[in-house]
């Protein structure tokens, strides 16, 4: 399965923060925003990646990211010129995906939780139909809102209701099989000009093929847009990361445990990162024994 990280948009929410830089490159402490649905993407084994940005940006993530070899990753890179609404990213990314299955995420979802690796693994296996997920939360008002049986077999799906059917808000990452091209290519514009995210997945739920998982209150999801949620973000990884001694979604370490990068090349990764906290921890990994917590797939070579 192939990855999609949508990193356009202006971030207006977030000014002047954003003003001269992309919200998905602003930090979450200690690490760049899109540091967070990459390693999502990377813990589901999806090694082959397109970033979405606004053309100015496009530069600034070449710089960050580059081709992705020194991770064990494949990134190449879409620009998306106006925000023209999440579904679009299948349009920009029409020649990328062709009729494979993808996932996308979008580029300020945070997610950390136990459990969440093995759920996304099983979902990357995905190859007809779409899967998107639940979250509990308090103000499903704001989000996309999904109701289902007990099946998992989604009911309804709304964007923003004024009055919610279920508690149960849509995260920014979405599963979807082959024909998710096609179906982008037909969806009208929304009263607001935006081809709705919500809108292909209605497409799929007309056709009785939106399976809905709920990812459990174990999980954290936290998104990233406005001041409030953003030094929230950051003092959440903050604490778990100090009390564990443990990096939250370093992707240098997922490539090494995963076993998509050797030692040395860790070794290399780390001196890069000169005199810092992150250049020692990922030091200090040279030290364990090379144990994969998951074995990846192959080489997307
Ligand atoms: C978008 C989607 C919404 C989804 C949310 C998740 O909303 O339209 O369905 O629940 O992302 O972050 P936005 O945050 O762009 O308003």
């Amino acid at each position: 399965m192939k990855g999609i990280i949508l990193a356009g948009g202006r971030g207006s929410r977030l000014f002047p923060l954003t003003i001269t830089t992309s919200k998905q490159l602003l930090p979450v402490y200690n690490k760049p925003m899109i540091y967070y649905p990459l390693s999502l993407l990377m813990l589901a084994g999806i090694r082959e990646v397109l970033i979405i940005t606004m053309p100015e940006d496009a530069p600034s993530y070449q710089k960050l990211l580059s081709d992705g070899k020194s991770w064990g990753m494949r990134f190449s890179y879409a620009e998306q010129e106006h925000p023209r609404g999440l579904a679009d990213a299948f349009l920009v990314g029409s020649n990328f995906v062709g009729n494979e299955p993808v996932c996308l995420i979008l580029g300020d979802n945070i997610f950390f939780g136990h459990g969440l690796s093995e759920q996304l693994e099983a979902a990357a296996q995905l190859n007809s139909g779409a899967l998107i997920f639940a979250y509990a939360v308090r103000d499903p008002e704001r989000y996309g809102v999904v109701d289902f049986d007990e099946r998992g077999v989604a009911l309804s799906i709304e964007e923003k209701p004024i009055k919610p059917s279920s508690n149960y808000a849509v995260p920014g990452l979405y599963f979807y099989d082959g024909s998710v091209v096609e179906r982008a290519r037909n969806l009208e514009p929304s009263s607001r000009g935006e081809l709705e995210i919500t809108d292909l997945n209605k497409s799929y739920l007309e056709s009785r093929e939106l399976r809905v998982e709920v990812i459990g209150r174990g999980v954290a999801w936290l998104d990233a847009g406005t001041h409030e949620s953003l030094l929230q973000a950051s003092n959440f990884v903050q604490t778990i990361e100090e009390r564990q001694g443990l990096m939250i979604s370093s992707p240098e370490e997922i490539a090494f445990r995963a076993g998509y990068i050797t030692r040395d090349e860790l070794r290399i990764l780390a001196h890069g990162l000169g005199d810092t906290s992150y250049a020692k921890y990922l030091s200090a990994l040279l030290d364990e024994p090379q144990v994969p917590f998951w074995r990846g797939p192959a080489d997307p070579e």
